[in-house]
């Protein structure tokens, strides 16, 4: 029999793409969401991709009676996934209880219904941003967690704090925590991807909808850092890579007893990449110039942060493999498909 797994936020941008993975790797999909920041299409276009329409469950993960009704007509999940949560840093300046909310009650009553219904673990969507503005580069899990500079930032903390304190109290239940770096592209067959709400705050979809024509020019915030090229750093990684290593990190918690309760893991390449050297990367794979022009910075960013893998390449046994050219030839081939 297969092993039935829950993706919280399944139809997102990358839940979407694990939700893949998962069903090509032999395992049953539940899916819960809100759609607040998705849409149902999204299950087309994971039918077309694996051949299997996932199971979906439209309903909001802060609200438990939802969740517990969902354990009781989907008996027997074992494993969990959580991404349903908000993610935009600038939104949650604004409203601080939303992110509050959505993100923390979202975990508390997952970990509270999972000793119930039998559920063994949840793999957990967390952030580099938890390390701040780091001493040194590449950075890994060991390096200290710094005070969050938005509440986006610290939902991050509290929850795997929340975890921590759970399973250190005895709950019956094991995690591995991933902290993603920045996650970019799309699925090859360019049947899901990234659907960013409005004006799109992060650099990728930006630029994407820039070289489509939907926007005049992007702009690069900042040139002006202590960089090579004098803009910020990033550790850019691609969404299916990122995928693939929920469903090992989903098999070694579940299929394994001598790991530890609770394990964290850095998911990045190893590789900073500029701003600019990103925009190159793109004009060089996709051939389409991208008009920019350079600004200010933005408040809040980060000069250079880029990740130390090895934890995750060596534990884990998992590696991001792909050519950021192919990555941003992906992200193109996504844009082109959407309506303008
Ligand atoms: C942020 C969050 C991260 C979160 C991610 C996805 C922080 C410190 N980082 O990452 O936790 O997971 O969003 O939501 O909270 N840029 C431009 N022009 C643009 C847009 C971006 O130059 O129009 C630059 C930014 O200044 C930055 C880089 O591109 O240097 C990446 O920005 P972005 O894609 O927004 O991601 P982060 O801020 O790194």
């Amino acid at each position: 029999m297969k092993t039935k797994i829950l993706v919280t936020g399944g139809t997102g941008y990358i839940g979407s793409h694990t939700v893949v993975e998962l069903q090509q790797s032999g395992y049953d999909v539940v899916i819960i969401d809100n759609l607040s920041n998705s849409n149902r299409e999204v299950l087309d276009g994971i039918e077309k991709i694996t051949g299997i329409r996932p199971e979906f469950v439209e309903g909001d993960c802060t609200d438990i009676d939802t969740l517990r009704k969902l354990f009781t007509d989907h008996p027997g999940i074992k494993g969990i996934i959580n991404f349903a949560a908000s993610k935009a840093v600038g939104e949650s300046v604004q409203k601080p209880l939303l992110y509050y909310r959505n993100n923390l009650m979202t975990l508390v009553n997952l970990l509270d219904l999972m000793p119930q219904f039998g559920v063994e673990g949840i793999v957990f969507s967390s952030s580099c941003t938890v390390y701040g503005e780091p001493d040194v580069n590449p950075i890994d899990e060991s390096a200290p967690i710094k005070p969050a500079t938005s509440p986006y930032g610290n939902t991050k903390q509290i929850c795997e704090e929340i975890i921590t304190d759970y399973i250190f109290a005895g709950a019956p239940i094991k995690s591995i925590i991933l902290r993603y770096f920045n996650p970019v592209g799309a699925h090859p067959s360019a049947y899901i991807g990234e659907l960013p709400n409005g004006v799109p705050n992060n650099l990728v979809p930006f630029l994407t909808q820039t070289a489509a024509g939907i926007r005049e020019k992007l702009t690069v915030f900042g040139t002006d850092y202590d960089t090579p090229d004098g803009s910020c750093i990033r550790d850019f990684i691609d969404v299916v890579d990122l995928a693939k290593a929920h469903v090992v990190a989903m098999k070694r918690m579940l299929d394994r007893n001598d790991t530890d309760n609770i394990e964290i893991f850095n998911l990045g390449t190893g590789r900073g990449l500029s701003v600019l050297e990103l925009i190159a990367s793109f004009e060089r794979a996709t051939g389409v110039k991208v008009p920019y022009v350079i600004g200010e910075r933005r408040a809040g960013d980060i000069e250079k942060i880029w990740a130390e893998p090895t934890k995750a390449n060596t534990v884990l046994g998992w590696k991001a493999e792909t050519d950021i050219d192919d990555t941003m030839r992906n992200a193109w081939r996504w844009q082109c498909k959407l309506p303008k």
